[in-house]
This record gives structure tokens, sequence and C-alpha cells, in this order.
């Protein structure tokens, strides 16, 4: 594929800059805890890499993966767990970070199932919000940038696997957001 449909639309400063805040603020709101931040995978892996070294507290890491059940339920939340985490969150402060907030099907199936594990609390990180197509409100505590209604890759986000090296945030021209298959 050809790199010239990209379009940066939030640059590494910005992105560094953000993530810097967002350290901050989380580490702010969680002083004196030891919170446990769950990526979900894949998008979530390089936000969550930059966002633990701007921490200053003490917190742990876990990774969490979806997949979705199949074209005969695409847009249904129907989502499955393929890796569960490895640590017991119960009695435990849960941060998700996510990398893009979309229909918020995706989370909302993660929050409810992590909900059931007993945790202390659960809070949200996107890095990105894009609250137009959102079919399921979710509480999100902690938005990076707001992007409106284009397809984007870079920072962890792909386009068939392609881009998620990408070290800004691109939208991808001629791509058909409505089309999106339910796919993580
Ligand atoms: P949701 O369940 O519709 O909120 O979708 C969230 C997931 O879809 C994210 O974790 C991403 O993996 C993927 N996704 C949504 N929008 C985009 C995008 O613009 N670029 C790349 N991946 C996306």
């Amino acid at each position: 594929m050809k790199r010239k449909g990209i379009k940066i639309i939030i640059p590494k400063r910005e992105l560094d800059k953000r993530i810097r805040e967002l350290g901050s603020k989380i580490s702010r709101d969680y002083a004196g805890k030891e919170p446990i931040l769950i990526g979900i995978l894949k998008g979530s892996f390089i936000f969550l890499a930059d966002l633990v070294r701007q921490m200053k507290i003490p917190h742990q890491i876990d990774f969490i993966a979806v997949a979705s059940y199949g074209q005969e339920v695409v847009g249904s939340g129907a989502v499955k767990l393929i890796k569960d985490l490895s640590v017991n969150i119960e009695e435990k402060d849960v941060i998700i970070i996510e990398d893009i907030v979309d229909t918020g099907l995706t989370l909302n199936f993660i929050r409810k199932n992590l909900l059931l594990r007993s945790p202390k609390s659960i809070e949200i990180v996107t890095l990105l919000d894009r609250k137009e197509r959102r079919k399921v409100e979710v509480p999100i505590r902690y938005v990076g940038f707001a992007i409106p209604n284009e397809f984007v890759v870079g920072y962890g986000l792909d386009l068939a696997e392609r881009y998620r090296n990408l070290p800004y945030i691109a939208r991808v021209e001629g791509a058909r957001l409505a089309q999106r298959k339910f796919e993580l």
C-alpha cells in the first residue's frame, strides 16, 4: 500500500505532550494506590508503553485481547476473549488502556467482563475518542484527543495490520469508516 493517502492529524510532539499530561493526572488521581493498567491488544501497546513511562506512582501492567465472533454478529457487541489477564484483579484499582473508542462495543464488553471479577474500581483511559459513532455509552475517565469521523492509523492503530509503527496519528484518505467491520 502506498503512503500517499496518509495525512498527519496529530503529530508526535502533541502526542508526547498530551501523554505527559495524562501520566501526571493519573499519577495525582491514584496517589497512594498501586493501580493495574490493562492494555487492550493490539492497538494500545504503544500508548501504554509511553503512558507508563510518564507515571510517577507504582503500578502493574497486564494485557487482554478480544475478537469478534464473526460476520453474523457484526456490530452486535458479541466479542470473545482471546487472551485473558494473567493477574487477579479482585479488590484492585484497574485502569483500562484503549487506543480508540468508536462504537464503544469492545470497551463495554471488556468493562462488564472485568467488573464480574470484583475489582475495587475500574476507570478507562483512551488515547482517541470518536464520539460520533458511539452505539453504547461507556464511562471514559481520561481522553487524549477527540477526533472527527475519519479512519485513523499510527501509534499502534492499524489498517489491515499496517501502519502501527507510525510515530503520529494520521487519517487514511479513502478509507470508508462506515464499512469498517467489527474486527479487532
Ligand atoms: P469499538 O468497539 O467500535 O469502539 O472499536 C474499538 C476498536 O476498533 C479499537 O480498539 C480499534 O482496534 C478498532 N478501531 C476503531 N476505529 C479505528 C480506526 O480508526 N483505526 C484503527 N482501528 C480502529
